[in-house]
């Protein structure tokens, strides 16, 4: 995986099925219901962003469908001007996985996916130490092998995966996975995952760049935004991209989702990458895969 620039002004980066994706994505978890859904894409359209991640677990694949549908024609672009990332819901994981990504599918509505990716490494209903999730994890890969082959999910990949997740999916794929997302900010590094992510060629993605928003207020994070004369948040997302990872803000206000856009146009110092960076405790925001075997 490198980073490199695309024909628009937003950076991309090389997944390893050959494929450009935008290195800045917006995140539409906890949008829900068509005019929130409308609002938010509009903005996002117009602030720049060309990448937009949904999941079956958001309820949202419909209205976002719906959005872009409605909307790209508005701002002069296509169906093949933008990168669309949907998940596979832990209820389907195994041998409802088929069904639940061909939901997806007919959700959104956009004739294929860009990147499909399982959610989660458990499934929904057996607890973490259940012996069945494993088999459901294969299961759930070898149908999204065969949608990738049909051409419906163009990249496949996962999320929430750890380092022995990782390694067990490679030793047993037909089809690597193209991408890793993971919560990822200046608390939590993921040094292994990323150094698997390396080793593999699979592209390393970040959600949940501000830390659900408490990361904003960090008196770190507070005196680099002051040196950048830029926002908290901004510094935030410019310490992912600046090391090549992508980025999926999600914000439900069009301010914020315009501020969240403008990370391309300034550079963050050797000096206040490394603080940034040596703010890493291994801190957890969001949903914690460790304990699922
Ligand atoms: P809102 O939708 O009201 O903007 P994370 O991606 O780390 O999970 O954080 C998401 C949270 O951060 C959301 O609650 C969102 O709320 C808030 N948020 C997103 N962008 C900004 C910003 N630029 N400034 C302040 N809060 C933001």
């Amino acid at each position: 995986m490198s980073s490199s620039s695309s024909s628009s002004s937003t950076p991309s980066v090389l997944l390893n099925t050959g494929v450009q994706m935008p290195i800045l994505g917006f995140g539409t978890y906890k949008l829900v219901g068509p005019g929130d859904v409308f609002q938010a894409v509009d903005a996002a359209l117009v602030a720049g962003y060309r990448a937009f991640d949904s999941a079956a677990v958001y309820r949202n694949e419909a209205d976002v469908g719906r959005a872009l549908k409605e909307l790209l024609p508005n701002h002069g672009l296509t169906r093949e001007d933008v990168f669309i990332t949907s998940k596979l819901g832990p209820k389907d994981q195994g041998e409802r996985a088929m069904e639940g990504a061909l939901h997806s599918l007919s959700q959104l509505d956009l004739g294929y996916i860009d990147l499909y990716l399982i959610h989660w490494p458990g499934t929904q209903g057996l607890v973490v130490a259940d012996q069945h999730n494993p088999g459901n994890r294969a299961q759930s890969w070898a149908s999204l092998e065969q949608l990738h082959a049909q051409g419906k999910l163009r990249a496949i990949g996962v999320s929430n995966y750890t380092p022995a997740h990782m390694r067990e999916l490679m030793q047993s794929c037909k089809i690597p996975p193209a991408l890793l997302q993971v919560e990822f900010h200046p608390q939590l590094g993921q040094t292994e995952l990323r150094s698997v992510c390396e080793e593999y060629g699979v592209c390393f993605q970040a959600y949940s760049s501000l830390g659900k928003g408490e990361l904003l207020t960090d008196p770190v994070v507070t005196e680099v935004a002051k040196n950048c004369e830029c926002t908290t948040a901004q510094v935030l997302l410019r310490w992912a991209v600046q090391q090549g990872v992508p980025v999926l803000p999600k914000s439900s206000n069009p301010d914020r989702i315009k501020d969240n856009a403008k990370i391309f146009d300034f550079k963050l110092s050797d000096t206040d990458m490394d603080k940034l960076s040596a703010m890493d405790c291994g801190h957890k925001y969001c949903w914690d895969p460790s304990q699922v075997v």
